[in-house]
């Protein structure tokens, strides 16, 4: 067996946890090291997981081959910039960029380098869509035709510690929560070809209620509800709507419908199930049947697209949440805004292809 990939952490917040959790699940890769604007933060989850602390700049001259970037979305540009000048893979949280200027420069000189910018969320990888991946492409609902996708909540200010940025640019559902649904319905439906949306702004302020922060005010600089269609390049005509405006609803994450049934998806923003499935033959008791969950990745598995990524580093194939399929979710992200503005369709030029679908049938941490 090769030597484990060596990972190092760029920003130490509130989701590094999860990833601290998951990594020793995985026999082939080795966190060595963490660095974070905050040295103090750095030293302290250092000191939890067993880690070497350091600043951002020793961390990308050490001997890491992958550097997962964990801070706010604004700063995602500069440091994978950062981290693909050190020499290293990149591995980022969602979105890839905050504008498709910044993100098609990230994945240009990644491909100048001959290195790898992966990026959030690997949720498409857990059991529950590649599930409903698998039963698309093996066709127990015939071609999909249409589809919707909801994503309607009120906001992160009631529990995030520090939630000033998810009404930043890069921020607000769209950038914050859309990359979840549209990573999804890609996977499942192949590229978007247009993009026809609008969208609204209901406050200029919000007032945190999370307990640190609790009636601190939060300038609001992004829409907080969108409403878009996606012609996808395959055909189907899937309905998206993303909302911070939102206290309840009933809609189902994503529905998918095709000439000879429905497919119901999970929550794309987790691992797990339910995935239902109806079909024509089951009308009499109008029953929707749980289809069996394909792989051991139900529970919160972030970290599984950076297994992969040093999966495909070793074995040298193409990793599955490669730069190409970010920054097609950034252009058709970045479309909802043009449109909202313009009142126009906008077309998606990117077309990339559907990543491998995860094998089925091994055990947990085995890639
Ligand atoms: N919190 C969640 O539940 C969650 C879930 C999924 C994805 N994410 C994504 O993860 C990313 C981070 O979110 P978070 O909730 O952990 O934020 P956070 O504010 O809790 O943590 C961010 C960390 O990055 C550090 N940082 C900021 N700028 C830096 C820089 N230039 N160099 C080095 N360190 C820097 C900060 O000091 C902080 O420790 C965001 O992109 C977010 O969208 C968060």
């Amino acid at each position: 067996m090769s030597d484990p990939v060596k990972i190092g952490i760029i920003g130490c917040g509130k989701i590094s946890g999860i990833y601290l959790k998951n990594a020793p699940y995985f026999q082939h890769v080795r966190l060595t090291a963490c660095a974070d604007v905050d040295l103090e933060r750095a030293r302290s989850v250092a000191e939890e997981a067993g880690l070497q602390a350091m600043s951002v700049e020793d961390l990308l001259a050490s001997e890491v081959d992958i550097v997962l970037n964990l801070t706010p979305p604004e700063f995602h540009f500069e440091i994978n910039r950062r981290i693909l000048e050190a020499g290293k893979h990149a591995y980022c949280e969602k979105p890839l960029a905050i504008n498709l200027e910044d993100g098609e420069a990230t994945v240009a000189l990644a491909k100048e380098k001959n290195l790898h910018v992966c990026c959030a969320p690997d949720t498409v990888l857990g059991a529950g869509i590649t599930t409903a991946r698998r039963a698309i492409d093996e066709g127990w609902i015939g071609e999909p035709v249409g589809g919707s996708a909801f994503m309607l909540s009120h906001g992160p200010e009631g529990w995030h510690p520090n939630p000033g940025f998810y009404y930043q640019p890069g921020g607000g559902p769209l950038f914050d929560m859309g990359p979840y649904y549209l990573t999804t319905l890609v996977h499942l439906l192949g590229p978007v070809r247009r993009v026809q949306a609008v969208a609204h702004r209901m406050d200029k302020v919000r007032i945190a209620t999370s307990a640190n922060l609790f009636g601190k005010k939060l300038p609001v600089d992004v829409e907080t509800s969108y409403c878009g269609s996606l012609a996808f390049a395959a055909g189907a005509l899937v309905t998206a709507n993303f909302s911070f405006d939102v206290w309840g609803h009933r809609h189902a994450p994503i529905e998918i419908y095709g000439r000879e049934g429905s497919l119901g998806v999970p929550d794309p923003n987790t691992f797990r199930g339910p995935v239902g499935l109806y079909r024509p033959e089951d009308r009499n008791d109008r029953q929707w049947k749980d289809l069996p969950l394909q792989t051991p990745y139900i529970d919160n598995s972030r970290f599984l697209g950076v297994a992969d990524l040093a999966a495909a580093i070793l074995e040298g194939r193409t990793p599955r949440a490669n730069g190409d399929i970010a920054l097609h979710v950034l252009e058709v992200m970045c479309a909802y805004l043009t449109s909202s503005t313009s009142g126009r369709a906008v077309d998606i030029a990117s077309q990339p292809e559907r990543p491998a679908r995860m094998p089925t049938g091994r055990p947990f941490g085995m890639m």
